[in-house]
């Protein structure tokens, strides 16, 4: 893959835990082109290779323009663009990709959870541009933490609503409204996979080919020789099984315990949970070497064998 040295041009915190990043070509060579919903895939100053949706204007650009989120647990990419990128420093790239690209048709609606606002907000100025219509709901957790937010208000008033749910798993957004007609609109939605999952969930019965998803292609969770096993629920006294192909997180959320999540990957920290008894076969890139005796990510990790006794 082709690759663009590339400098920091600009750098401003849009949130406490977001900063967005104006990168400009060092050699002054002109940058290929790009529609809504491209990404580039960065080589962070830890070397970790990483990938983040363009939020620029993509026809003849001057600059890339990413806003990335440091994730709570993270030691590698994100904690490293926050801590180590600084106007100035020097990083390679890859040209862009496009793995969300837009359908030409005449209704949109731009569904974005907390950063998935960045490929959201670049496709809703674009379709702005070119007179679509387009309605937006924008989730996040509260608007401190939400990238773009004035700006999105201001420029798409009448056209977006905004949702808050504190973290709390029991104040998420309610798309049934939205999603159980299927009509001639074109869904594009970008966040967190339990957002997406629910989305799929909720759209499960739209023709095929209105609803996109932008998929990061995170790791395989589960593996072809995995087995199931049992996790037993301290507090609440209730043993659930995990079955073969399910990860705890989902066996427990199947079994209706609401829990919390963000990548779903093992890479963000969100589900880490407290391991009282057992042995965890842990496959998370989160957890220091010190924590593995007492804490699981259960988005991710299992069972080497047995029961995992959880404190939940
Ligand atoms: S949800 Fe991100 S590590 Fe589990």
């Amino acid at each position: 893959m082709e690759q663009i040295k590339m400098r920091v041009e600009k750098r401003r915190d849009l949130t406490p835990t977001i900063a967005e990043f104006t990168l400009a070509p060092v050699g002054g060579e002109s940058l290929p082109e790009f529609n809504p919903g491209a990404h580039i895939t960065i080589e962070t100053p830890s070397g970790a290779m990483r990938r983040y949706s363009l939020v620029n204007d993509g026809s003849d650009p001057k600059e890339y323009v990413v806003a990335i989120k440091r994730e709570p647990q993270s030691r590698g990419g994100s904690a490293s663009m926050h801590e180590q990128a600084v106007v100035g420093t020097e990083l390679n790239i890859e040209h862009p990709e496009n793995d969300f690209p837009l359908t030409d048709v005449q209704k949109y609606l731009l569904i974005a959870g907390g950063i998935g606002i960045t490929p959201i907000y670049s496709m809703a100025r674009y379709l702005d541009k070119k007179g679509k219509m387009l309605r937006i709901i924008y989730v996040s957790r509260s608007a401190e933490e939400s990238a773009y937010l004035d700006e999105l208000m201001k420029d798409f008033e009448g056209r977006i609503i905004v949702h808050h749910d504190d973290g709390d798993p029991n104040a998420v957004y309610d798309f049934w409204d939205d999603l159980v007609t299927p009509r001639a609109t074109h869904v594009f939605c970008c966040g967190p996979k339990p957002l997406m999952e629910e989305i799929k969930a909720f759209s499960g019965h739209w023709p095929e080919g209105r609803v996109h998803f932008e998929d990061f292609k995170p790791v395989d969770v589960v593996r072809q020789d995995d087995v199931a096993f049992e996790v037993e629920l301290k507090k609440s006294g209730q043993t659930v099984t995990v079955p073969e192909d399910r990860s705890i997180l989902e066996a427990l959320r199947d079994a209706g315990f609401a829990t919390s999540s963000s990548c779903e990957s093992g890479t963000c920290g969100t589900c880490k949970t407290r391991l009282l008894e057992g042995e965890a076969d842990h496959r998370d890139m989160v957890l220091l070497e010190e924590e593995k005796g007492s804490q699981i990510m259960i988005c991710v990790s299992r069972a080497k064998s047995g029961r995992l006794v959880l404190d939940l």
